[in-house]
């Protein structure tokens, strides 16, 4: 079974509502040749009005986190039920961000999969490693970690719908991508990782996004790349022309 092409768009904390409705609007009429899942998370407070101007349309909806308690005394937290309340079917849950400035660990990140996973949300579930940890020969190392913690105690049947987006630290934000001959050898060894942790079927349905500078003249090369399913974009999925040109790569 071929995996269906899925392009991400991480709003990160940009836009007001109004403008969330916009974008949203323009990403719905954007052409989609390649029949790929088309998913935008933007800030919480959005979700309620992105989920109304999507409505009629395929385009999935995500938040950017969620916590792992399902209710009670934690001030400022939103949880994976309340996600969904607001209309949402997906979660980013591990990014880099989150794990660097906002104390995600490993364990919490396991927690939040977990609280997703009760709730039915499909979990985009970011890994990557940092420029310290490539240059001294860890990359594989850190994956590893991040991909036994992260999924701890699931099982494939909760994790049937899981998708993985490989965002090298070093590479978001920053205009530096990975290429994509170090991307796709990258993406094989988190295959191959996934297939040892579950089994060869499950490895080989699970999507694995790159994410990390992402661009409308980088992602055809990237896409060609045989283990790379899609593209999990930051920066450039804010501007409606060029989120346009990521969702119609040409092959
Ligand atoms: P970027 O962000 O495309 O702006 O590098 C990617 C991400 O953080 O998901």
């Amino acid at each position: 079974m071929p995996r269906k092409p899925f392009i991400a768009g991480n709003w990160k904390m940009h836009n007001t509502i109004e403008q969330t409705k916009t974008l949203a609007a323009a990403v719905k009429a954007a052409a989609n040749p390649n029949n790929a899942e088309v998913m935008i998370a933007p800030v919480f407070t959005a979700l309620s009005a992105a989920a109304q101007a999507l409505k009629g349309s395929d385009i999935i909806l995500s938040a950017q986190d969620c916590f792992f308690e399902e209710k009670g005394a934690f001030t400022s937290q939103i949880s994976a039920g309340q996600v969904k309340d607001a209309g949402c079917t997906h979660v980013i849950l591990g990014h880099s961000e989150r794990r660097a400035l906002f104390g995600d660990s490993d364990e919490i990140i396991n927690k939040k999969i977990k609280a997703a996973v009760k709730q039915g949300l499909k979990v985009v579930f970011c890994i990557g490693e940092t420029l310290a940890e490539r240059e001294e020969n860890r990359t594989m190392t850190v994956l590893t970690r991040q991909i036994e913690a992260g999924l701890d105690g699931l099982s494939k049947e909760d994790l049937k719908d899981l998708i993985v987006a490989y965002e090298p630290v070093w590479a978001i934000g920053t205009g530096k991508t990975a290429t994509p001959a170090m991307a796709q050898e990258t993406h094989c060894q988190i295959r191959a990782l996934l297939s040892a942790k579950f089994t060869a079927p499950f490895a080989g349905a699970v999507r694995i996004l790159y994410g990390g500078s992402v661009k409308a003249d980088n992602v055809d090369a990237l896409m060609a790349q045989a283990d790379i399913d899609g593209v999990l974009v930051g920066g450039q999925s804010l501007e409606a022309q060029n989120f346009a040109r990521i969702i119609g790569y040409q092959k």
